[in-house]
């Protein structure tokens, strides 16, 4: 058995405002949610976990698991509910729950689009319509104004390839359309041209900000290796999912299957650290996603893969040095069989790669509302009874906490949480 240092990394959770919050009617993703058939279970993001009205008891519950960081989203619909009307209740309420995570002695990180948006902006076209970026970028200073006193740790944009394909190619994300291949571009090019401007906002209003992009990397390995289409695809699938945005999105330089370089953007690093979210990995054999068979799966089938988290960081480090943040990692698990397990083999891969990793955010604190797997799908590390809002702490929650104190996943935690944890295959 071995002891990894975790000594090198900041360690806490990740969320997003609309599948924690509830409440909030005025958002692109509340509405969608409210058309038959789109969710799951049927379920809205109102009530999720009702964080609205619980933050001071999960504010106290990450600060009794001494989480060290936090990334959450603040709503711009609660903030912006009309154009130009600044909501003050919303805004102070962000506030006071801002002031008591920094006061418990955890650092937050601040999500400003996490795949939803007022729906006065869906109406003009949401990222697809004119002037997406201009408009985005607006809130982005008004946000700084507002929040500048208290976060000085910035995510623009989190995961444009999953937003644009989830909205534009497959249907599952509003505004539901699928194959709509010239507005999945126009989506891309507008966040990506959207992140770029407001990195450079941010920065004029405040220095000393780090800010960043949270990117959805997934491995890409061709289902058999020596099939010259399987690996041919895998390159050209990457390429169009991850790879050209990351280069508009990290250096400034937009190729040409996103369009032609912004005229207000320069090629140059727009980014203060990688920030990467890492989940699976896709077995390549055709245009869309495929999975390896017999390999450790978890509750969505999704492959549990820690070596390609390396993968990928490698990849993006190569391209764009800089300090790395995994801003999310985690895994459905409902009965919590093999979270512990998971999180702990994340956390080796990372340490051992000696790549400059910085920050762990796990996804995600309180089982939330995952979209359009409703509540169906359980990420947390604390377990809720949806019918009561109970809270209750899950054992790779309380593996965690431990972690964070010792500093290090000692050969007595692997023994204590780890031994009897095994992934399923599938
Ligand atoms: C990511 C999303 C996040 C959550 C996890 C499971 O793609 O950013 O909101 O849904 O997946």
């Amino acid at each position: 058995m071995t002891h990894t240092d975790l000594s090198g990394l900041l360690i806490g959770t990740a969320t997003a405002a609309v599948q924690i919050e509830g409440g909030d009617t005025g958002n692109q993703w509340h509405a969608f949610a409210e058309q038959p058939g789109r969710i799951v279970d049927g379920s809205t993001p109102t009530p999720a976990t009702d964080h609205w009205n619980r933050w001071r008891e999960d504010t106290d519950l990450m600060a009794e698991l001494g989480l060290q960081v936090y990334r959450l989203g603040i709503e711009w619909s609660r903030i912006e509910p009309q154009p130009d009307r600044i909501d003050e209740t919303a805004v102070a309420r962000y506030r006071d729950e801002l002031t008591a995570v920094r006061a418990a002695g955890i650092r937050p990180l601040v999500t400003l689009h996490h795949f939803s948006h007022p729906i006065w902006f869906e109406e003009r076209g949401g990222w697809a319509g004119p002037d997406a970026a201009e408009t985005f970028v607006r809130h982005a200073r008004r946000m700084v104004d507002l929040f500048g006193d208290l976060v000085d740790e910035w995510v623009t944009i989190n995961e444009p390839n999953v937003f644009a394909t989830g909205g534009y190619l497959f249907g599952e994300f509003p505004p539901g359309r699928t194959n709509a291949w010239p507005q999945i571009r126009t989506v891309l090019y507008a966040m990506a041209r959207g992140h770029c401007l407001a990195y450079r906002a941010i920065h004029e209003a405040q220095p000393h900000a780090r800010v960043g992009v949270a990117h959805h990397l997934r491995g890409f390995d061709p289902l058999n290796p020596r099939n010259p289409v399987h690996r041919l695809l895998a390159r050209s699938n990457a390429y169009l999912f991850q790879g050209a945005i990351t280069e508009a999105m990290f250096g400034g330089r937009f190729p040409a299957v996103l369009g032609p370089q912004p005229a207000d953007v320069d090629p140059g690093s727009h980014y203060d650290f990688l920030g990467i979210n890492y989940y699976t990995r896709t077995a390549v054999s055709r245009i869309d996603d495929g999975r390896f068979p017999d390999v450790p799966v978890n509750d969505l089938d999704w492959e549990i893969h820690p070596r390609g988290l390396i993968d990928v960081a490698r990849w993006l480090h190569d391209r764009y040095p800089g300090p790395i943040w995994v801003t999310e990692n985690g895994t459905a698990d409902r009965d919590d069989a093999f979270r512990a397990r998971f999180i702990a083999d994340h956390l080796s891969v990372m340490v051992d790669s000696g790549l400059p990793f910085e920050r762990y955010y796990h996804w995600c604190f309180v089982d939330n509302w995952e979209w359009a797997e409703g509540h169906t799908a359980k990420f947390g590390i604390v377990d809720l009874d949806v019918a009561t809002m109970q809270r209750r702490v899950r054992r790779s929650g309380e593996f965690l906490s431990r972690a964070i104190a010792a500093g290090a996943i000692t050969e007595e935690l692997r023994a204590e949480f780890l031994a009897d944890s095994r992934y399923r295959r599938g």
